[in-house]
């Protein structure tokens, strides 16, 4: 297995292009499902869970290809079962249910299993699509879903779920009338998902709002379209500029994405500056700790807890994360503290409190933003970090140590042969 060595100390300085969204890219993917004919999408990152993706709709039957753009020709779908050798290593795969429901009316997915973060169910997935008529079962590991036809429905989400209001989405847009999700995900890759469902024929008004109100077509057409940049590596690359003390250029996002990041960081004594498709972050003196608590989009994302909290570990005082997304989502806590930091853990809440110096030491990721947490932290120390298990990183880091190289960073990634 690969492991990434970083020699720190390094104060990170130049430019930083931002890659496509993992998390915009792999919905739209599930959403080519819904409409035969040749679908083509640019600014595809490239990553091991869009890799996995693919994979899955290459096994249904769908024809995709990979160039400078990716093109994915849905006409021939031949099996509508989602492996269980695939989903478990991406439980984003549950993305195929709803358009497979709507346009085939059955389906056959593996149950995703849990995952470090935490048991990540997909109950409010089945019991929605139960309310839209689709008799749920549950069949050694695999969920069969079946309807003669999905109906719309007035649907309210117990706890704001992204795929859950992206699967229910899918599913509306080819259902019988007129569909109403309330308490939905606002997160913008769901609002990109809902423009490329409308560029396809649908009809759908208010994503990006708690109410999502879709009626139903008899018919989806191919389209084309960007997948939306990445806020979570622009959040990564910025808390990297920070906790470097250095400055950065990011290029390629959308800072109205990043909002309650940028806030966060300001808080923290970071300077921050945007213009026409960048952003420029320096670092000004010691981190500021302060306090942060994840929610749902616009709130602070839950998928930059880690990363703010490796920066916090060198804050001047004493910082307060609560994690309110997921049940066990401080897994870089125990390799933090090898590291050096001071943390203390009281079930969802991580009480840091700053040192002046982290020192290098082997660690372990575990899941994918646990791992970009120990890059960070990794830049900051002193001496040499052995990052291992990076498999985790290159699900939704594109070229990480390429771009930090790019600006400073001393880094490489070590393939460990034979392992
Ligand atoms: C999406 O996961 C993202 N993944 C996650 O990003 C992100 O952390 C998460 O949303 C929260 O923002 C993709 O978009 C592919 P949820 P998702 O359903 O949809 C509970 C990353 O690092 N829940 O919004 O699976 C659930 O257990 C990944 O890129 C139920 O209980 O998350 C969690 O506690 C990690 N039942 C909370 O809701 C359900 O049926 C939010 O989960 C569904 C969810």
């Amino acid at each position: 297995m690969d492991r990434l060595l970083v020699e720190g100390g390094a104060r990170l300085k130049g430019e930083v292009s931002i890659s496509g969204a993992k998390n915009c890219a792999l919905p739209l993917i599930a959403a080519s499902l819904l409409a035969g004919g040749k679908h083509c999408f640019t600014n595809v990152p490239q990553l091991r869970d869009i890799k996995t993706m693919l994979l899955l709709l290459t096994h249904m039957g769908a024809v995709c290809e990979q160039g400078g753009e990716l093109q994915i020709d849905a006409s021939d779908i031949h099996t509508l079962t989602a492996p269980y050798e695939l989903v478990k290593t991406m439980r984003a795969s549950v993305l195929v249910l709803g358009p497979m429901l709507a346009r085939f009316r059955k389906a056959r997915v593996s149950l995703p299993g849990g995952c470090a973060i935490g048991a990540r169910p997909i109950n409010l997935h089945l019991k929605a699509l139960e309310q839209m008529g689709v008799a749920i079962a549950l069949e050694h590991g695999y969920v069969v879903g079946e309807a003669k036809r999905l109906r719309g429905a007035r649907i309210t989400f117990d706890q704001v779920t992204v795929t859950g209001t992206e699967n229910i989405m899918m599913a509306a847009c080819l259902a019988d009338g007129v569909t109403v999700l309330k308490n939905a995900a606002r997160e913008p890759e769901v609002v990109a998902l809902g423009d490329y469902l409308v560029r396809m024929g649908a009809h759908i008004e208010g994503a990006g709002s708690d109410e999502i109100t879709i009626t139903g077509v008899e018919e989806l057409r191919p389209s084309s379209c960007e997948v939306i940049p990445d806020r979570i590596e622009a959040g990564t690359y910025l808390a990297a500029a920070a906790i470097t003390g250095g400055s950065l250029r990011l290029k390629n996002l959308r800072q109205e994405n990043i909002q309650a990041v940028s806030q966060k960081l300001c808080d923290a004594g970071v300077l921050l500056e945007s213009g026409e498709g960048f952003v420029d972050v320096r670092a000004n003196g010691r981190i500021c700790s302060v306090n942060i608590e994840t929610q749902p989009h616009p709130g602070f994302p839950t998928d930059m807890q880690a990363q703010f909290m490796a920066l916090m570990t060198l804050g001047d005082g004493v910082s307060v994360i609560k994690e309110r997304i997921f049940e066990n989502r401080f897994m870089h806590v125990l390799e933090l503290q090898r590291m050096g930091a001071d943390i203390e853990l009281d079930g969802r809440t991580a009480i840091v409190r700053g040192v002046e110096k982290l020192s290098g030491a082997p660690v372990m990721a575990t899941d994918l933003r646990a791992s970009a947490s120990l890059v960070l932290a990794a830049l900051a120390a002193e001496g040499t970090t052995v990052i291992n298990r990076i498999y985790h990183l290159d699900r939704g880091y594109e070229a990480i140590e390429k771009k930090l190289s790019a600006v400073g960073a001393r880094i490489e990634r070590v393939s460990a042969k034979g392992e």
